[in-house]
């Protein structure tokens, strides 16, 4: 795709869900889930660094930058346990992908959307090296906002076919199981954690709270269940019981940056954990014995933006759901950026 210096093609969320719809969001998971292990793939390519968080009571405001020498992405992301009894989202997000040789933005879209698809896809993606490989029954507690993307991308990538919902909020369980009415889930809406959790291989926990939650107690996970933690993501906002980590095998993003915001801030610095990326090149071990627990403690990290950025950028010309956004200045001579402000105020009669 060829573009004007001074245009910047922007995704909008219309665009955005225009492109899921089109594409399918089963195989739009199934597409970007390749695009994430591809870049984790060559993780050692990778500027990384942990997030920027600036906290506040309320919540929290991240930047995530990451960069492969050619392109640099990041994304801009709230978390804001409190928004939805405002009617706003308690993730909402913009990202930006620009050539790392001239520094131009190739692309600005919204990442709300595409922060619950990522998510979903990476956990998945983590899931398919570290889940039983029989596993059929899914758990899913908090089933907000991100809830119906993960079970979809459990069901695309994983086979999952039963899930159970459970949420403090009966009104979120039913309209998660509502939507995924026609997705072919065999759905069962639990009364309590603890139902959730019976008969389940899978345990996914995506609820919100400022706070060291107790989602799940020690004796609520047995041997050789596969934890999918994605709502502890920030100091002081955890999940899981403590001792609930102490018989897991851990795995994580980057950990420079899960040590501060995973569930593992509840354990010693040194406490052993393995990086996704190494399981995936085959330098480490994911789940070796049946009745191992692994806990993938995830919180989201910006090479994870990247590839979702990349894998929108590749859909662009085919699609051209997206319109060009004047964002740069592209004054004829570069030097003249003053004379461009010039020029268009005598053009419209008014002084510079
Ligand atoms: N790891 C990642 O990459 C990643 C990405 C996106 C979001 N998140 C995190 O995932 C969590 C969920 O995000 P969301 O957008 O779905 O939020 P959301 O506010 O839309 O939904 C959260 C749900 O959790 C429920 N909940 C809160 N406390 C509960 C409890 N004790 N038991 C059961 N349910 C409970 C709420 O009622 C709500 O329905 C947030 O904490 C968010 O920060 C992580």
């Amino acid at each position: 795709m060829t573009q004007a210096l001074n245009l910047v093609p922007f995704v909008s969320v219309e665009h955005m869900m225009k492109l899921v719809l089109r594409i399918g969001v089963e195989k739009f998971l199934i597409d970007l889930a390749g695009y994430i292990e591809a870049d984790f793939g060559r993780w050692q390519h990778f500027d990384k660094s942990a997030r920027v968080a600036s906290h506040s009571d309320e919540g929290v405001i991240e930047l995530m930058p990451a960069s492969d020498g050619d392109l640099y992405g990041f994304k801009y992301v709230n978390g804001h346990p409190g928004n939805t009894k405002a009617g706003r989202q308690t993730v909402a997000a913009f990202g930006l992908l620009a050539d790392v040789h001239n520094g131009y933005p190739l692309l600005l879209s919204e990442m709300t959307i595409l922060t619950a698809l990522r998510t979903a896809a990476t956990s998945a993606m983590a899931a398919k090296y570290l889940a039983p490989k029989d596993a059929q029954t899914m758990a899913i507690i908090g089933n907000g906002a991100q809830s119906e993307f993960q079970a979809i991308a459990f069901g695309a990538l994983l086979g999952i076919r039963k899930l159970r919902l459970y949420d403090i909020d009966a009104s979120a369980t039913r309209r998660c199981a509502n939507n995924l009415a026609q997705k072919g889930f065999d759905i069962t809406i639990c009364a309590s954690a603890e139902e959730a959790v019976m008969g389940a291989q899978i345990i996914t926990t995506a609820t919100a709270d400022k706070q060291y939650a107790t989602i799940l107690n020690d004796n609520m996970v047995g041997a050789g269940v596969h934890l999918n933690a994605i709502g502890g993501d920030c100091p002081g906002k955890t999940e899981l019981h403590r001792d609930i980590l102490l018989r897991s095998s851990i795995f994580v993003e980057y950990s420079p940056q899960t040590r501060i915001e995973g569930e593992i801030q509840q354990l010693d610095a040194n406490h052993a954990v393995t990086e996704l990326w190494q399981v995936m090149s085959g330098a480490a071990p994911g789940r070796t014995k049946p009745e191992q627990i692994t806990l993938f403690d995830s919180v989201g990290f910006a090479v994870e933006d990247f590839s979702a950025l990349r894998y929108v950028r590749d859909q662009l010309a085919e699609s051209h759901l997206y319109q060009d956004l004047d964002l740069l200045a592209d004054p004829d001579e570069p030097r003249d950026l003053f004379g461009m402000l010039l020029r268009a105020g005598q053009a419209a009669a008014l002084p510079a």
